[in-house]
């Protein structure tokens, strides 16, 4: 099977009025289709950006990308925003819910945008919100949600489409241990019902030791990638 993200010396340069930030300085990464790959690094060193990129949010400066099958240069604005909305779910470092909507309706935002009726798609986002432990939010606007629980709307959002790939910027970084577990779970469970393929970023080797792989970013260049050891089965 092809591998689901494929980054080849992916560079991005921004540049600003006064400098040019390297953020990405030739990134070679394959995850394969099902595989949960966390990202890790010092602050700045290039995950935010890496996951844009792969995200089609952002393009890279040079080098070859290609995301589910899909040369991400090659499409159009509108065909990169439907395959956005079809095929990836992203989970921002800082959430960017919709202040004016419900939490049950920023969780269905992605079906609402892709034309599936109300009824089902706020029905899809209740259930997601029930299973992260926010059942009980579903009316509360963003503004009336802790960080953690706006995070948890977030990944809910992320996963109301039945994504193929999911992109989640420190997806448990405002969560305690339970609630962040709560989260993984259901990862783990939407890798095994429907092949989903996870790229998340991460500060905690708690999270990171729950991936397959974790690739340790430096300076924009991949730095280390390790196996995290398994526990043997009893
Ligand atoms: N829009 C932008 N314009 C200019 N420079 C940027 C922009 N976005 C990021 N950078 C710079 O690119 C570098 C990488 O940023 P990035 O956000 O990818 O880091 P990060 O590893 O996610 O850090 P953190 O752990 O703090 O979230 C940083 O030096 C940052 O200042
Ligand atoms: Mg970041």
């Amino acid at each position: 099977m092809p591998p689901a993200v494929s980054l080849q010396q992916v560079t991005k340069v921004y540049a600003t009025s006064r400098v040019e930030v390297h953020a990405l300085r030739g990134v070679d990464l394959d995850v394969d289709a099902g595989e949960m790959v966390a990202i890790t690094g010092p602050s700045g060193s290039g995950k935010s950006t890496l996951l844009h990129v792969a995200g089609a949010l952002d393009l890279p400066t040079s080098g070859a990308l290609t995301v589910l099958g899909e040369d991400l240069r090659a499409l159009s604005d509108d065909r990169l925003a439907a395959f956005r909305r079809r095929r990836l779910g992203f989970v921002f470092q800082f959430f960017n819910l919709l202040p004016t909507l419900s939490a049950c309706e920023n969780a269905a935002l992605p079906l609402l945008l892709d034309g599936r009726g109300r009824r089902e798609a706020l029905a899809r986002g209740a259930a997601l919100l029930e299973r992260v432990g926010l059942g009980d939010r579903l009316e509360h606007r963003p503004d009336e949600l802790s960080g953690g629980q706006q995070q948890r709307v977030a990944l809910a959002r992320a996963l109301a489409g039945d994504p193929a790939l999911l992109l989640a910027d420190e997806p448990t970084g405002n969560l305690d241990s339970e609630a962040g577990a709560r989260v993984l779970d259901l990862l783990d469970e939407a890798r095994r019902a429907q092949g989903l393929t996870v790229v998340l970023v991460t500060h905690d080797p708690g999270v990171a030791a729950r991936a397959d792989r974790v690739v340790r970013l430096k300076d924009g260049r991949v730095d280390a990638v390790t196996r995290p050891e398994r526990a043997a089965a009893p």
